[in-house]
């Protein structure tokens, strides 16, 4: 199949063709083979496929059920998640995921990285997400990070839940430095959690220094274990917002051991500027980590979505363009080249994270997947809010939309 006026990563456009799933040849001089089905792009918008770094699935779709945080704040959605959890089964976990991969497809996202709450005795979200990336393999690729919500050391049994964990298939392990009880408790944490993923060949995970306590320094012992313990790129450093209340001075001897160490970062605009800065007066801080330095830095750094419609964010449709959008003008990061190059917070920038290496991109030889926008540069689908209009997945379309019309009527 031959798609032709295609504009590949806002490239000038060019033709492509696909066969037997995979990307078969790029070039613009590529003419259609006798029979051969041939697709004019018109010269819209051609990127790899989207990928959510950082989402929660085992709590999504669950905001005002059975009661709606009024505060908005990180400690009542705690509450409303506990009067939650009681009705919690396999069949609500499959319901609800299966509901929001389908949101997600249709705005192009074929990857997901979700964090899985393991500090549960049944550990019946695991199991059940284990069921779920089975099942759902066809149309979305889901990576499952065990997830202590209430600690490794803090929560009882909270370290044979994590191997457990690991045994029944996660991917990565996680860690939740600042929310263990004391600092000693989050250096254990981590360096058990780092060993266990070294001894177990996964990757890691941290939801890392999540808090605006600018004495919160989980991400230090992450990136010297990532060091010593050769796990470089295979560990990322998720949320990292205390980063944004570090002095300066502090931050520049820490540049350097991130540098050393290689690891990701992953950032959630969205749910960090709803949740963070909530014990400040004014000034209020925006408790998004240092996006535009650590690129800079030469750091990898993608966007998640965090939480989609729960009890700790209200929003959400499974549009990673909402993420960007949010991102890029927090962060401060809105020159011309900042928005034409957002999309790699969401595509290649995020594949580096989960290490998708030759299984993903628009080159000869990988999966042929990738999506279309109704733009004709990433300026402009983010600008436009454009929608995807179709996604391929391996040369099969799994989802597709026709974007609404509307006049003016003067
Ligand atoms: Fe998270």
């Amino acid at each position: 199949m031959l798609f032709q006026n295609a504009r590949i990563e806002n490239a000038p456009v060019t033709s492509f063709r696909i066969a037997d799933g995979k990307f078969e040849a790029i070039g613009p001089d590529l003419t259609p083979n006798p029979g051969e089905e041939v697709i004019d792009l018109g010269g819209k918008l051609v990127l790899p496929p989207f990928i959510e770094s950082h989402v929660h699935l085992d709590t999504c779709l669950t905001a005002g059920d059975p009661v709606w945080n009024l505060t908005g704040t990180l400690f009542e959605g705690i509450e409303c998640w506990a009067k939650r959890k009681d009705k919690l089964s396999k069949q609500d976990i499959k319901d609800r995921v299966n509901r929001a991969v389908r949101l997600y497809a249709a705005h192009g996202v074929q990857h997901i990285r979700t964090h899985v709450d393991v500090t549960d005795p049944s550990l019946v979200a695991m199991e059940t997400m284990v069921e779920l990336r089975e099942e759902l393999k066809g149309v979305m690729n889901i990576q499952i990070v065990a997830f202590p919500q209430e600690g490794i050391l803090s929560y009882p049994g909270g370290k044979q839940l994590m191997i457990d964990a690991v045994k029944l298939g996660a991917d990565a392990v996680g860690a939740i430095p600042h929310f263990e009880f004391t600092r000693e408790y989050s250096v254990e944490s981590l360096n058990f959690a780092l060993e266990l993923a070294a001894k177990e060949g996964k990757l890691v995970d941290v939801h890392c220094d999540e808090i605006d306590d600018e004495a919160s320094r989980g991400l230090e012992t992450v990136a010297a274990r990532a060091l010593e313990l050769e796990l470089f790129d295979k560990v990322t450093a998720s949320h990292t917002t205390a980063m944004h209340s570090y002095n300066n001075a502090y931050v520049v001897r820490l540049m350097r051991l991130l540098k050393m160490s290689r690891i990701n970062f992953v950032s959630n605009p969205l749910v960090n500027t709803h949740l963070q800065g909530r014990m400040d007066t004014y000034p209020k801080r925006r408790g998004v980590t240092r996006v535009k330095e650590l690129t800079e830095a030469g750091l990898n750094v993608s966007f998640g979505h965090d939480d989609i419609f729960d009890p700790w964010y209200p929003m959400g449709t499974g549009n990673l363009r909402d993420v960007v959008f949010m991102g890029l003008h927090v962060c401060q990061m809105m020159g011309y080249e900042d928005i034409m190059n957002a999309y790699k917070f969401i595509t290649t920038n995020a594949a580096k994270t989960l290490h998708l290496g030759d299984s993903y991109g628009v080159a000869p030889g990988r999966p042929a997947s990738f999506v279309v926008m109704d733009a004709e540069t990433y300026y402009d689908a983010l600008n436009t809010n454009a929608a995807v209009l179709c996604s391929y997945k391996e040369g099969k379309k799994i989802a597709e939309s026709r974007p609404a019309q509307g006049a003016v009527l003067f």
